[in-house]
């Protein structure tokens, strides 16, 4: 690199804006303080996942063992189920530092490179968002995962010239709610690729208690499990409900936050209990009451909800199936009989 350095470093500086980069995400990260603090910051804090935490921290030992770079890992699952929260630990596990931004804020080249300029041997690049990165940026990322290099190009018109910027060993960190939407050269250049799975409400009742615990608001066993089986299988929802449901008990005067507060607080906000809010009811109301509970395609009840098709697959969609009240067959979504129960309509047997 040495002979096209001024040129280089000229395009450097005209093409990157790594401070803006990072500041982003950092104003991100400060607006959720919040959610930072209840964040575990180590493996054995984090609850649940455990095929997942026990696989991990066999490569993190062996990573750290030879002294190398953690391999490439994709954490793919519906919003608030520890992705981020993962990424952070894995970063704290291994002892390196982690720089995070989000697929669609990385716009050209030199955002990229500036990024992976930051990084030292091991560190963790963690991109969210991972499926939103535009082309461009993911086919460089190829050779930068693949064997530590991109090449730019460096001026314009006859003055134009490859660049090989070189890169020290790191680890990319992507998540993804949306693992169908990467391309196979993408998805193929990880080493480890994992799903995250909605959480037992078992396990969602143990988050709850930590929660309240450091929220320093007291808590009935019960009324942590109860929050937990309204949760949609998800931290994040279960962290939110706690914080509501902690105003309800404080303003009746409740001592500790149990059952009945718990009841009485999500049912005004209108969380039923299987955890269904309203745009879930709304989903498969319309399902119900204008196709006969379907077989319908995703746009059809996406156009007449108000909602994108892409919004109620990633983050409507998941639980559902999960918990058996719809299915996804080649022709379209079909709501299930226990969903029929759950609302207490008459189930209707699909016209064939
Ligand atoms: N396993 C866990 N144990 C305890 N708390 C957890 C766990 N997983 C997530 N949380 C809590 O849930 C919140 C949401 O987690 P996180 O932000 O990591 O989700 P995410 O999967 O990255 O979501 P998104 O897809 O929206 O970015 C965090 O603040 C964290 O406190
Ligand atoms: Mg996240």
């Amino acid at each position: 690199m040495t002979e096209t350095e001024p040129q280089f470093n000229q395009w450097y500086e005209e093409n990157t804006e790594v401070d803006e980069l990072l500041r982003d995400a950092e104003a991100n990260e400060a607006e959720r303080h919040d959610e930072l603090s209840l964040r575990p910051q180590y493996l054995r804090e984090y609850i649940g996942q455990t095929p997942l935490k026990d696989e991990l921290s066999v490569y993190i030992a062996a990573a750290k063992q030879r002294e190398e770079a953690l391999d490439h890992v994709l954490l793919f699952g519906p919003p608030g189920l520890g992705k981020t929260t993962l990424a952070m630990i894995i970063a704290n596990e291994m002892g390196v530092h982690i720089k995070t931004t989000s697929g669609p804020a990385i716009e050209k080249p030199g955002d990229l490179v500036a990024l992976l300029n930051e990084l030292e041997p091991g560190d963790i690049l963690f991109i969210d968002e991972i499926h939103r990165m535009p082309t461009n940026i993911e086919e460089m990322m190829y050779s930068a995962m693949e064997d530590y290099f991109v090449d730019i190009m460096v001026g314009q018109g006859p003055t134009a010239r490859a660049v090989h910027f070189p890169l020290p060993p790191f680890t990319l960190i992507g998540a993804t709610t949306r693992p169908g939407m990467l391309s196979k050269p993408l998805r193929d250049r990880f080493g480890i690729i994992n799903a995250l799975q909605f959480y037992t409400p078992e396990e969602l009742q143990h988050i709850v208690v930590r929660t309240a615990d450091i929220l320093h608001a007291p808590v009935k066993p019960e009324g942590a499990y109860e929050v937990a089986l309204r949760s949609r299988g998800t931290p994040r929802i279960a962290n939110r409900l706690l914080k509501r449901v902690r105003d309800f008990a404080q303003v009746q005067g409740k001592q500790a936050i149990d059952k009945e507060i718990v009841r009485v607080g999500l049912d005004k906000l209108r969380v039923d209990n299987r955890g269904l809010d309203e745009t879930d009811h709304k989903f498969l109301d319309t399902m119900i009451a204008y196709y006969h509970g379907g077989p319908v395609g995703l746009n059809t009840i996406a156009a007449n909800i108000g909602e994108e098709a892409e919004t109620l697959e990633s983050m409507v969609e998941p639980y559902l199936l999960q918990i058996g009240f719809l299915q996804r067959t080649p022709r379209g979504r079909v709501v299930t009989q226990a969903a029929y129960e759950h609302l207490g309509v008459p189930y209707q047997e699909e016209l064939s």
